[in-house]
């Protein structure tokens, strides 16, 4: 495993060695011990969008490692190969740094830098996929139900980046995910023959979002308007009317069913302030696993483990 670009490219027993090793540091950092196994060593954050989470987190999980980080904000890259190609930047990195995390609008940008970078590159959110936050959410779900095998995951809203990393994630530890979407919104067909192909009967797209919350053990939603739509910011908020994760939706699902969120939450649209709040909610624990699943493959890609 040189780069951690999708789920989708990732062996079943990778992600489960990924998840074991974070659930390991995660208690090791919990008891105020260190590993410092990344001592020396320099991670450089390349990002085109905002983040705070995905920032904050690879800069506090190489800080914790022994590392440091290198942050080139949106301002100082602007759109990476605008100024000098992506397979020079990805040379040039290679020669300063030990790895590369890189927030970019187009995927291709990213397998760009991963074929001409000599150190792993990280995929810190594109318009196609948001691995980490999956991974992040896959701990999130073994701490909250003890297992993932066999659990059922209910994604209400746009079938993007966050829904198709959540589908592979799904296929590949044997969790289903019925997506629920209006029209024009799904997520693209090719995602769900791909992921069923993995695991036969992992993924499903229909319209009811009702109907998805049935059963399932979480209800995971997202914005209507992620980061470059902000053009279509209006007629998105009235094409997702109906697809709100609010009480109404939640007590339709078992009482037991857990709230997720990858955050920025926009409260009163995709979600309500009442549901963020609510003891179903762990929104702010699968934040917090973003730090410990980051530490893990900064270990895993960087030190080797
Ligand atoms: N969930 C997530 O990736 O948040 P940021 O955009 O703040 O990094
Ligand atoms: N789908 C959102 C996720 C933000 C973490 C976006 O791409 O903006």
């Amino acid at each position: 495993m040189k780069n951690f670009l999708t789920i989708r490219d990732c062996t079943t027993q990778e992600l489960l060695e990924l998840l074991e090793l974070s659930a390991g540091l995660k208690k090791l950092y919990k008891n105020d011990k260190r590993d410092l196994c990344l001592t020396g060593k320099t991670l450089a954050l390349l990002f085109e969008k905002a983040s705070l989470r995905t920032r904050v987190s690879f800069q506090v999980a190489m800080h914790d490692l022994g590392g440091i980080t290198v942050y080139l904000k949106p301002d100082d890259i602007g759109i990476i190969g605008q100024r000098e190609p992506a397979k020079d930047m990805a040379r040039v990195f290679s020669r300063y740094v030990h790895g590369i995390v890189a927030r970019t609008y187009a995927h291709e940008t990213l397998n760009e830098l991963a074929h001409w970078a000599s150190v792993p590159v990280i995929n810190a959110l594109s318009d196609l996929s948001h691995p980490c936050q999956a991974m992040a959410d896959m701990q999130t779900a073994i701490e909250c139900f003890g297992k993932i095998n066999g659990l059922k995951l209910a994604y209400i809203g746009d079938g993007n980046n966050v829904a198709r990393s959540l589908a592979f994630a799904c296929a590949k530890l044997g969790m289903k995910c019925v997506v629920a979407s209006p029209r024009g919104y799904e997520l693209d067909a090719e995602t769900i023959a791909a992921a069923n192909a993995i695991h036969p009967g992992s993924a499903e797209q229909i319209r009811d979002p009702k109907q998805a919350v049935k059963g399932a053990d979480i209800i995971y939603t997202d914005t209507w308007v992620s980061m470059g739509q902000e053009a279509e910011k209006e007629k998105r908020i009235k094409d997702f009317q109906g697809y709100q994760v609010n009480g109404e939706l939640l007590a339709l699902a078992p009482k037991t069913a857990k709230v997720m969120h990858c955050l920025p939450a926009y409260r009163g649209y995709e979600i309500t302030d009442e549901v963020c709040e609510s003891k179903q909610s762990v929104i702010f624990d699968e934040a917090e696993n973003r730090l410990h699943f980051q530490r893990a493959l900064l270990k895993k890609l960087i030190g080797g483990k």
